[in-house]
């Protein structure tokens, strides 16, 4: 087996200033607070300024994780963008970020995977150093989701936000830490019940897909509910124990932030206690592949919480159907 694994060797991120809460979401369609809250644990949502564009927010998220490793942007190897909202078709954001930071010698590409899109490139990026190839990928996780919610959709437009995480990963200088196993799954069965129905090749923008509002996300919550609850904590459930780990092992379980139902469910068939689940849907609601990060840079940046040798399990679950779980020994 291959010794050299990848580790995260700093986070970075970018949340716009502007808050869109759940009253300001009472004024513009028929909701209240209590059923936002209720249902989804959210209670406000970060909006990025028109115009702007996905790039923006990553190398937002990008800047701030080379600083804190002290990494200079000419010394990275690859950068990987997960995202579903690129700043358009071609290029690829990651060329677009490339550019901004000037990273000379990299290369890369977006990956979509929807709201697993940050843990599906993770894997690919640990992947890439342990090939031996690269030192130093990039890899973020970056949605711009207020540009393809419908806010005269009640049913979508509470709950999404915009928001960018990057990571660092590096070669692991020990043994036995950083990323050390994954599953991912994918099931393209699932895709009627979340997608966005024109835009790509098979329905190109046009007046009628326009009017129809056919350039938003469409929803079905319900089976995307039931679905998520089962895959998520099917795969956390499955990493732990052929890993052998319990719950009382892990220190950290990082979930997609989608629905507070969804992560308590997961927690629950993990045997998971509540305190070490890290949350923050209230604050951000559904970042699409920005979560994950975003919830890294809680507990390691802000909170200090993380310490070396803790295992840590990343889950989550999203359009496609797609959904993975990644478990991690933190090394630092
Ligand atoms: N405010 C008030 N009422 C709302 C509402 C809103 N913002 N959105 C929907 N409703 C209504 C519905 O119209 C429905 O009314 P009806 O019974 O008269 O038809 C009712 O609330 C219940 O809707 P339902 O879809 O059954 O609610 P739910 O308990 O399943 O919660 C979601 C809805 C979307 C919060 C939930 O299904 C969910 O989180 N799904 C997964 C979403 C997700 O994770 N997506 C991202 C991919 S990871």
């Amino acid at each position: 087996m291959n010794e050299k694994k990848a580790f995260i060797r700093s986070v970075g991120r970018f949340v716009p200033e502007r808050r869109l809460t759940n009253q300001d979401l009472e004024k513009m369609v028929d909701t209240t607070d209590e059923w936002i809250f209720t249902r989804t644990g959210i209670r406000e949502r970060r909006i990025l300024e028109p115009g702007l564009g996905n790039s923006y927010m990553a190398c937002r998220a990008a800047r701030e994780c080379l600083e804190r490793a002290g990494v200079e942007a000419g010394e990275i190897d690859a950068i990987i963008v997960g995202t579903v909202t690129p700043d358009m078709l071609f290029p690829s954001t990651a060329c677009l970020v490339q550019s901004a930071l000037e990273a000379k010698r990299a290369w890369g590409f977006d990956l979509s995977a929807g709201c697993s899109g940050f843990i599906f490139s993770l894997v690919n990026g640990a992947q890439m150093i342990e090939s031996g190839r690269h030192e130093k990928v990039l890899v973020i996780g970056s949605d711009v989701m207020s540009t393809i919610v419908d806010y005269e959709d009640r049913n979508t437009c509470v709950l999404f936000g915009d928001a960018a995480g990057a990571v660092l990963l590096e070669p692991c200088p020990e043994p036995g830490y950083g990323i050390l196993d994954y599953i991912h799954r994918i099931d393209g069965a699932g895709g009627e019940y979340l997608h966005m129905k024109a835009g790509g090749s098979r329905r190109p923008a046009s007046m009628e897909t326009v009017q129809n509002k056919e350039h938003f996300v469409y929803q079905e919550g319900r089976q995307v509910f039931k679905h998520a609850v089962t895959e998520m904590a099917g795969v956390s459930v499955e990493i732990m124990k052929r890993n052998g780990l319990e719950g009382k092992d892990i220190a950290f379980f990082v979930p997609h932030q989608a629905n507070l139902r969804i992560i308590g469910a997961s927690a629950e068939r993990m045997g998971i206690e509540s305190s070490k689940v890290v949350i923050n849907v209230d604050r951000f609601a559904n970042t699409t592949a920005a979560t994950i990060p975003l919830c890294l840079y809680d507990v390691t940046v802000e909170e200090k919480r993380v310490k070396k040798s803790d295992y840590v399990v990343l889950s989550a679950f999203g359009a496609g159907f797609t959904w993975g779980s990644v478990l991690l020994r933190w090394w630092e």
